[in-house]
């Protein structure tokens, strides 16, 4: 984070703590509660999924030549992997035969992909190297049956895949403002310290909703996170379709008392990045960590790739027990308080008064991530008092 931005923020922050207030919106908005349960939404969320670039995993789990992860949380089967030259490809993980699964390894080194079936064997460029029994396929140019790519990118550290063959993918134009600040971290340069895939019972978004406001930090976590963030002073800048939140340690107290000196500010904070469609990417103080939520089976289930990434130096051994320790807090906090309440709204969501819940003034990384959910799959929310287009606090 640059410098200049730093000082805005500790001087937009200053302004809170006078005002006791934080960043409000013109207004409430009203959203649909069924957009957490209907099937139609969830569809048509789950085809949008499709368009955008999505962070599928770390750089730094695909080192070598023919490293390989397989995904499947978007509904498509992938495979990403390392190529000779030190780029990527990434393939639907479909055979070109008869359309079986053709790699069923999670990770792994693999310089070819040989089908379960009957055994078409693809190199790990995609290309098909070979047909057991070719005489029974006279007619099939071995060259016109690669596997099938997908638009893959590295930036930041992070591998973005489009699950839309042919599509274009260019990360830094998609994050647009947001693309100069993620470069500051120097991200590309952390490593993957843990990653995990959750399974849930409820909405993805409500994976998301967790980050976007810090209302419910003194009322929810009261006990866990609460002592040591404040739910209020919240800065909330939207960028196109992202967002930047930044949470206030209480430790902020005793800093700006004593000058708020703006190199020591990251230290201070905790910076939310919500990256449009389903990522949050959080800067935790000195390690960042990134949530990725995938619509599930149904509406009320979902998927979600927990990663943390540290400095190398960070991620060596003597550092374990700090990130166990850590990686506990944050576990316990998010999925038994953040989703453990979040479970109780998707039981209820079908009763819900009017099918209305409100998002308030305060909490606008709510309105902006929903606004711009419900723009891309048609939805459209209604606001509460004086009206003012949201978009006129996205840059
Ligand atoms: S489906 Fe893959 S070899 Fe037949
Ligand atoms: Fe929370």
């Amino acid at each position: 984070m640059e410098n200049c931005l730093r000082q805005n923020l500790i001087k937009e922050i200053n302004g809170y703590y006078e005002a006791d207030t934080t960043k409000l919106s013109e207004r409430e908005m009203e959203f649909p509660a069924s957009g957490y349960y209907d099937k139609g939404q969830w569809e048509r969320e789950r085809a949008m999924l499709l368009r955008f670039p999505v962070m599928v995993g770390h750089s730094s789990s695909l080192k070598k030549p023919g490293d390989m992860f397989t995904r499947d949380e978007v509904g498509i089967p992938v495979i990403v992997s390392r190529q000779e030259n030190g780029s990527l490809k990434a393939f639907q993980n479909i055979c070109r035969h008869r359309g079986a699964r053709l790699c069923n390894t999670k990770s792994g080194a693999k310089k070819t992909f040989v089908c379960p079936y009957h055994s078409w064997t693809f190199k790990n460029d995609g290309s098909l190297l070979k047909i057991p029994r070719e005489e029974g396929f006279p007619n099939t140019n071995k060259a016109d049956h690669a596997l099938v790519e997908l638009p893959v990118e590295e930036r930041h550290g992070f591998i973005w895949v489009v699950h839309t063959p042919g599509a274009t993918i260019d990360v830094a134009a998609f994050l647009g403002p947001l693309d100069e600040e993620l470069a500051s971290y120097a991200l590309k340069d952390y490593v993957l310290e843990r990653d995990v895939v959750l399974e849930e019972d409820m909405n993805w978004k409500f994976v998301l909703d967790g980050f976007l406001e810090v209302y419910h930090i003194s009322y929810l976590h009261f006990e866990s996170i609460g002592p040591y963030i404040y739910g209020k002073y919240s800065p909330f800048d939207a960028f196109a379709k992202h967002s930047r939140l930044v949470g206030i340690r209480k430790s902020f107290d005793r800093y700006r008392e004593t000058g708020g000196d703006p190199e020591n500010f990251l230290e201070k904070v905790a910076v939310n990045y919500q990256l449009f469609p389903n990522t949050i990417l959080v800067w935790q103080g000195d390690h960042f960590e990134s949530w990725t939520a995938y619509p599930g089976d149904k509406p009320e289930h979902c998927r979600v790739r927990v990663q943390s990434m540290t400095t190398a130096r960070m991620a060596e051994e003597d550092f374990t027990a700090r990130w166990d320790k850590n990686w506990k807090i944050l576990i316990d906090t998010v999925v038994a308080e953040d989703w453990g309440i979040s479970k109780t709204v998707q039981a209820g969501a079908q009763h819900v008064k009017d099918d209305k819940v409100i998002f308030g003034r305060n909490e606008l990384g709510l309105q902006h991530f929903h606004t711009e959910i419900n723009k891309e799959t048609a939805v459209k929310a209604k606001t509460r008092g004086p009206a003012r287009a949201l978009e006129a606090l996205i840059e």
